[in-house]
């Protein structure tokens, strides 16, 4: 994996995305699936009937790998994917050429103040949050006043290292292994669904979450 400087302003954290996944881009695809764990399995517990008409917005969409999935549970589903890495949109947009009449790609970061008022059913963040430090608290508390009355917040990440040296590996690739999402995610939202699991032979934990806006 590429190392750069990490910042931790926004700007800082955008353009370090920018920069990490121009290269990345090429090759998650055919890299991500060995250890992104949980990503199918979370969205089957997304609470709504598979015909229901709902708009769903993945926060950080990458090259749309789970957009892709959404689009085959929830047929009647708009789908917006947001990401501030357009090298990964790039790949997105070809992995999601089949779901062009029902799909929205925006090139930008979701934060604080974000105006989708109100207008998503569900919120997903897969593997986004544990790079977005350190901000993705601040994600998760704009996340709800984008969310519909009955709206669910969805996350799978990673949850902890139990290794101190994979930790460090993965902070030098901008990923913070603190268990640092669950505890926020059951505080703040009402909790429908969660588990943490033991990732590559116990090296990481990963977690899945669904939880409705109180
Ligand atoms: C590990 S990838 C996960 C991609 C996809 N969600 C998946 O599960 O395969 C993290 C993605 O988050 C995006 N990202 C990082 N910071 C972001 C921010 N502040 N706003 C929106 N997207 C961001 C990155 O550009 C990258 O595409």
């Amino acid at each position: 994996m590429m190392k750069d400087k990490i910042s931790t302003n926004r700007e800082g954290q955008v353009e370090s995305m920018k920069s990490y996944y121009a290269f990345q881009a090429k090759i998650y695809d055919a890299t991500r699936w060995t250890f992104l764990y949980g990503r199918n399995t979370v969205l089957e517990h997304i609470p709504f009937p598979a015909d229901a008409p709902i708009k769903i917005l993945e926060v950080g969409c990458g090259t749309g790998v789970n957009l892709r999935k959404l689009g085959q549970i929830f047929p009647n589903a708009e789908l917006y994917g947001l990401d501030v890495s357009g090298d990964m949109l790039n790949q997105a947009e070809k992995n999601l050429s089949d779901y062009e009449e029902r799909l929205t790609l925006l090139e930008e970061p979701y934060e604080k103040g974000t105006q989708y008022n109100g207008q998503f059913d569900v919120i997903l963040f897969s593997y986004a949050l544990t790079m977005i430090n350190p901000q993705w608290q601040e994600l998760l508390e704009q996340a709800p006043n984008d969310l519909t009355e009955h709206g669910v917040v969805v996350v799978v990440d990673f949850h902890k290292a139990n290794v101190k040296a994979y930790k460090k590996f993965m902070s030098s690739n901008h990923v913070r292994l603190d268990g640092q999402l669950v505890p926020y995610l059951v505080k703040h939202f009402d909790t429908k669904f969660c588990r943490i699991k033991t990732g590559l032979a116990g090296v990481w934990d990963y977690m899945m979450y669904v939880g409705k806006k109180k």
